[in-house]
């Protein structure tokens, strides 16, 4: 396996008097889709912000490979009252230490909406979007930023089934870039989200991470109750 891009080291997270995260240890590589599974409250979300640096680990570290750019989307895009356009543009201009002209943030901003099936909605209000067109803007900003490793918490949970094929095809497509893969960690409440689009699935339960298997692994009856009982418990609960 290739040099790990991103990881947590022996993680604990304290949130108020709540223990979030327990002595959490993963490594991520290069161009790894590793979906996060688990009942709610298992920690989740706090493994990704923990990750992109929002919420400061109490015990452990968190590592990033030098030079690794990070982007996160969440279940609800928060945009502004503003295009298309200009929710995508405006990122990249206030982007310090790009020093984009708001000429050529314009242009990659295009070149984003473009890259998501959105350019024919450029200059319409991006909150008045439908919410599979909000999701898609909220991937084209983040595409823009040009990430390596993009980190999404939730982001099919409030999408109709054809809005959450969507996004999940754009998941799939960026994974994919020749151009530049990009590398997926991403919660999710969907299992058949997880078989379809993962190769590494991460199941927690009252924030310790309970299994990390192969997704053909995760998904055989023969190897995951020998593996982690807990986890199978969950995938049996949650076909059931
Ligand atoms: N801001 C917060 N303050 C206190 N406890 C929190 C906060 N956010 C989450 N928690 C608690 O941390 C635990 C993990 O939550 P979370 O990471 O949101 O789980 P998940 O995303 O899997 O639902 C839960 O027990 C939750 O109640
Ligand atoms: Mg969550």
């Amino acid at each position: 396996m290739s040099a790990a891009q991103i990881g947590l080291d022996a993680v604990s997270v304290r949130l108020g008097a709540q223990a979030a995260l327990m002595g959490v240890s993963l490594r991520i590589a290069a161009g790894e889709r590793v979906a996060l599974v688990g009942a709610n409250g298992s920690g989740k979300s706090t493994l990704l912000r923990t990750l992109h640096g929002l919420v400061p680990p109490t015990q452990g570290q968190v590592q990033q490979a030098p030079g690794v750019r990070q982007a996160m989307l969440f279940q609800r895009p928060h945009l502004l009252r503003l295009s298309a356009l200009n929710n995508v543009a405006l990122g990249l201009w206030l982007d310090r230490a790009r020093g984009l002209s708001w000429a050529a943030a314009k242009v990659l901003a295009l070149q984003a909406l473009e890259r998501v099936g959105l350019l024919s909605v450029a200059q319409q209000n991006g909150r008045q979007l439908s919410g599979g067109q909000q999701q898609r803007l909220a991937l084209a900003r983040a595409w823009a930023r040009q990430p390596d490793v993009l980190l999404l918490d939730e982001p099919t949970a409030s999408l109709d089934p054809h809005a959450k094929r969507e996004v999940e095809a754009l998941m799939a497509d960026f994974a994919s870039s020749e151009e530049r893969a990009l590398t997926l960690v991403w919660a999710s409440h969907n299992l058949g989200q997880v078989k379809r689009l993962a190769t590494r699935v991460v199941y927690l339960e009252g924030g310790r991470l309970m299994a990390d298997l192969p997704v053909a692994d995760f998904f055989n009856p023969a190897v995951l109750p020998a593996c982690s009982p807990a986890a199978h418990a969950f995938v049996q609960g949650e076909l059931s």
